[in-house]
């Protein structure tokens, strides 16, 4: 009669002992089957005679069973403890955390994709300082000072540096953060013997008030190729390949004339708009086309400043807003987001 009934409590204080996942539950699993074995004492008195010596063997033997299989767990559980305590302690049953990866910048991914698409046709990757000096910026490409079409970039001048002021004189041109990356043209034509085919991504800065479509700091793609037989035909050509693959479609683009100092003729390049697909939208201002870059045939002045001869030598350049392809390409609404930081709009590229 009386076996099964120890039997019972000795399998749920074993099976109480083994669930328990910290001491506080160890200690509390513990006090429940103390007070029950001590009950048990107290049946003692109430059993004839001789029954008792052997009752007394069986809850004596159920309580060292308690005690000791509770110390045990308790000398497994402080050190578990002390371990996650620090922190060396692996646990191979819980489910994995997934680190959180960084990515790319809309802009610089659209970068990297450029420059695959242009190098793939034989075109380096020339860069420029953002601080420019006024000749890169304007004189070399055809802006001499107090020319009218200097008021077509509102400039940011700077302050000149200390160490400039002490040896003023013609070594020492006024400072400016760069309006276009036209100057990285010069620069390079300066530095190496055509033929040249480069494109020069980067960073340009104007004085100018900001809304949906304009920054005070900006995104341009210059593109330049010289040669002793380069044609606009070779430019259609090659932006038109470049729009196809940038877009991963065949749209429609066309050139216009327009005016640009240090091209000659001088066109605008305008592809169909990718927000309404040409029917008309305010993106486009309804005509169904977007003007994404200013290009035209080197001007020979160009070429004179930076010591070549433009009887020898031709040329076309281009300068895409590079913010504005990205713009088309995912169809955002607004250049300000691009550097507001906004994990929202980040997070979906
Ligand atoms: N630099 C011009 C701008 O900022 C864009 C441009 C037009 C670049 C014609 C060129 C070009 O290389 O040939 O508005």
């Amino acid at each position: 009669m009386l076996e099964p009934d120890l039997k019972t409590l000795k399998n749920q204080a074993e099976a109480d002992i083994s669930a328990a996942k910290d001491i506080k539950e160890l200690e509390a699993v513990f006090r429940r089957h103390q007070k029950e074995i001590n009950l048990l004492f107290k049946r003692f008195s109430k059993l004839p005679e001789s029954q008792r010596g052997e009752w007394g063997r069986a809850v004596n033997l159920l309580k060292r069973f308690l005690e000791t299989t509770v110390s045990r767990k308790k000398e497994f559980l402080r050190k578990v403890e002390s371990r996650i305590a620090t922190s060396d302690f692996f646990d191979p049953d819980k489910p994995g955390k997934m680190p959180e990866i960084g990515h790319l910048h809309p802009l610089t991914q659209t970068k990297r994709e450029i420059i695959s698409i242009f190098a793939s046709m034989g075109f380096d990757v020339a860069l420029g300082p953002e601080i420019e000096d006024e000749w890169h910026n304007f004189d070399a490409l055809n802006i001499p000072k107090d020319h009218p079409a200097r008021d077509a970039w509102n400039t940011i001048w700077l302050k000149p540096p200390a160490f400039a002021k002490a040896s003023a004189g013609k070594q020492n041109p006024r400072l400016l953060l760069r309006t276009h990356t036209s100057p990285v043209q010069a620069r390079y034509l300066m530095a190496h013997k055509p033929p040249v085919r480069i494109i020069a991504p980067g960073k340009v800065f104007r004085y100018e008030a900001t809304d949906a479509s304009h920054e005070a700091q900006f995104y341009q793609l210059e593109g330049l190729m010289v040669d002793k037989n380069v044609s606009a035909a070779n430019f259609k050509a090659i932006i038109g390949e470049f729009l196809k693959r940038f877009f991963d479609k065949n749209l429609k683009f066309r050139l216009r004339p327009d005016f640009f100092p240090f091209t000659e003729p001088s066109f605008d390049v305008a592809m169909t708009c990718l927000a309404c697909s040409g029917k008309g939208c305010p993106v486009c201002k309804r005509t169904g086309w977007l003007e994404v870059a200013g290009a035209g045939l080197v001007h020979p002045n160009v070429f004179t400043a930076c010591g070549l001869d433009p009887k020898i030598w031709k040329g076309w350049a281009f300068g895409f807003g590079w913010d504005r392809l990205t713009m088309m390409k995912y169809k955002i609404n607004d250049i300000r987001i691009f550097n507001s930081g906004d994990l929202r709009f980040l997070e979906q590229f």
